[in-house]
């Protein structure tokens, strides 16, 4: 049954000083991606047991992959390079997960016959010309609904390296090119826009994949050499950086309140929430720094802040932030001065167009907010909100960003919230709710 949770009462003082986040998305898809590639038994700690990692499980073991799940651990075991068994009729079907949709393709460009790739509405909408079109160059045969979903893919023996430009700064993108690359024999060159490198640091500290990575002024340009197998591995998943950013702004915007969050991925190219925050005046620090296989991990300490200044904001951080501009906006409507924002369109080609709910979010809380040139967006912060009024969000593509953003928003400014979509959040965090009740939310889940 669908539900929705009501919110009526800020959230006070903290009960916990500290939450347990779970562990990254990214990392732990492609943990389940690689490993089924691995000649071998692999075991990842920490995995996020999410609906989003959960459909990339099942597809690798329709994949003829064995996976278990255990309280503590996944353990896939790999078959190598070539071990998918590719049975006629096959469907996959990737669920809300744009990342195990894209880079779950780039698998398959060995597969013997068509395979059907199916989303669930929100994952019909994305975009998949930006994985086909490299893929089409190794070689791969696609049918699809004119760039959409549902595709059908099949594969060829004799797939060729490519040499590539990845221009949307897009991390699916360039890793769907470097995977498939692991399948070619010789060396596919990728020139890429910055973004996430977690697949770069895999390849180059797990798998030990034969790859060249030199970061030049615009592009990076990455080399993978092809066709080497690779033995199987074992991985500690840390916490994700997407996740604990909503516990951030919550503290952050909760008054005399503050938070420890441990192990979490402060991979710099994916902290461009912290960096923008603190731009903003937000007290954060970050501390305990490690690196594991390549990933820097820590824990970060916030404070909440009373003096938030607006910012204006270049683009070079858009991509290490791609995930948080909700966020982002939902602080910049409490700062003082006019925020802007540019160079945005790859966020209304998310899960929902979440620069367009940002804007409308906004203009529910009374805040006065305009789409600029270079699809950006100028927010008012206005500190004086009214506290009584009703909100009700339904995103009828389920967003979970959307979902936790609108309960991050009811818990800091107070009024009366009816938050449908409830499962949403499954998708990512399923364990949000429970966390925010822990740390002291009152929050009435109804059925309707
Ligand atoms: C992801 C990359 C990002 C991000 C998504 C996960 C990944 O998308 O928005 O949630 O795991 O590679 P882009 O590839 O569009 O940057």
């Amino acid at each position: 049954m669908q539900k929705f949770i009501s919110i009526q009462k800020k959230i006070d003082r903290f009960k916990k000083k500290s939450i347990l986040i779970p562990g990254d998305k990214s990392l732990s898809i492609r943990f389940i991606l690689l490993s089924s590639l691995s000649q071998g038994k692999c075991t990842a700690y920490n995995i996020l047991k999410s609906d989003d990692v959960i459909s990339a499980i099942k597809n690798v073991k329709k994949l003829g992959i064995k996976i278990t799940m255990k309280k503590s651990k996944c353990e896939v075991y790999g078959k190598g390079l070539y071990g998918y068994k590719y049975k006629k009729n096959l469907i996959l079907d990737a669920g809300n997960s744009g990342t195990t949709a894209r880079l779950l393709c780039s698998t398959l460009i060995d597969a013997h016959y068509p395979i059907k790739i199916i989303g669930d509405k929100s994952l019909l909408k994305r975009d998949m010309k930006r994985i086909i079109k490299p893929l089409k160059l190794f070689g791969a045969k696609f049918k699809d609904n004119n760039g959409k979903l549902p595709i059908f893919i099949k594969g060829t023996k004799f797939t060729k390296p490519i040499n590539y430009i990845e221009n949307l700064g897009s991390a699916q993108c360039k890793s769907a090119v470097m995977i498939a690359a692991l399948k070619t024999f010789g060396i596919t060159k990728i020139k890429s826009l910055p973004s996430r490198n977690h697949t770069e640091l895999l390849f180059k500290n797990v798998l030990n994949v034969p790859i060249k990575i030199n970061k030049k002024k615009k592009y990076d340009h990455i080399e993978v050499k092809g066709k080497n197998e690779f033995r199987s591995f074992d991985y500690k998943i840390p916490g994700d950086i997407s996740s604990a950013a909503f516990f951030i702004v919550l503290t952050l915007l909760s008054k005399n309140s503050k938070l420890i969050l441990n192990n979490i991925n402060i991979n710099p190219t994916r902290i461009g929430v912290v960096k923008i925050l603190k731009m903003m005046g937000a007290k954060i620090k970050i501390f305990n720094k490690k690196k594991y296989k390549g990933e820097l991990n820590g824990d970060i300490l916030i404070k909440s802040t009373q003096k938030l200044k607006a910012i204006n904001l270049n683009s070079s951080l858009n991509s290490s932030a791609i995930d948080e501009f909700l966020l982002i906006f939902l602080v910049a409507s409490r700062c003082d001065g006019i925020s802007t924002f540019t160079n945005l369109s790859e966020l209304n080609k998310k899960e929902s167009k979440r620069l367009d709910w940002g804007i409308k979010i906004l203009r529910m809380m009374n805040v006065k907010v305009i789409k600029v040139k270079n699809h950006g967006i100028k927010i008012w912060g206005n500190k004086l909100f009214p506290t009584k009024k009703k909100f009700v969000i339904k995103n009828y593509l389920k967003d979970h960003r959307i979902f936790m953003l609108s309960a991050v928003a009811a818990l800091t400014l107070g009024g009366n919230w009816k938050i449908y979509d409830t499962d949403s959040f499954k998708t990512s965090f399923p364990t949000f709710l429970k966390t925010l009740v822990n740390l002291g939310a009152k929050l009435n889940e109804k059925n309707y």
